[in-house]
């Protein structure tokens, strides 16, 4: 496995990324929504094995000192191969100083522990659709 690391987001296919959120089970938009998410995005990571697309992530940040990572994905035939710990640290390589939360998929909260990441008390928020996002809400 020869995996190549891209963080910009020339060339993307983002029918990909749009269907790989789907296959994974996470929730996912049109491949211009995610063209501009990502492109507006602090920092981005795309993981190819050979020509193919295996993994991505992005995250959004002032740079300075707050973060917020999104849409970590890689396909179910790459997973477990150490894609997603490279998506991670790059990711966190790019905003050394920041504060930096997520909400992880549950049963995904074990992945993020190996990064330091420690479920919060006080985690809020308001979402578009209440009811897709269920899973994520106590
Ligand atoms: C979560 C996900 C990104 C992990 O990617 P991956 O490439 O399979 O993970 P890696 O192979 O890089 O694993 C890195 C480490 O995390 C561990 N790990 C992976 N998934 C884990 C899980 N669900 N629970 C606990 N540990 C996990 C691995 O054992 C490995 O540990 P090690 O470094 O001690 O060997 C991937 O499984 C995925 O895309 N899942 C579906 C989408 C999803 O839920 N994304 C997260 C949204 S919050």
């Amino acid at each position: 496995m020869e995996l190549k690391i891209v963080t910009d987001c020339s060339g993307i296919d983002w029918s990909i990324i749009a269907e790989s959120l789907r296959k994974v089970g996470m929730a996912y938009h049109s491949p211009e929504v995610h063209k501009r998410a990502f492109e507006a995005s602090y920092t981005t990571v795309f993981i190819y094995d050979g020509s193919q697309l295996t993994g991505f992530g992005r995250a959004i940040s002032d740079g300075e000192y707050q973060g917020a990572i999104y849409d970590v994905a890689v396909l179910p035939e790459a997973q477990g191969k150490g894609i997603g710990k490279v998506i991670i640290q790059t990711i966190l390589a790019q905003l050394p100083n920041c504060n930096i939360i997520l909400y992880a998929t549950p049963g995904m909260e074990g992945f993020y522990k190996k990064f330091g990441f420690g479920v919060m008390t006080t985690g809020m928020a308001v979402f578009t659709n209440p009811e897709a996002m269920r899973k994520f809400t106590v």
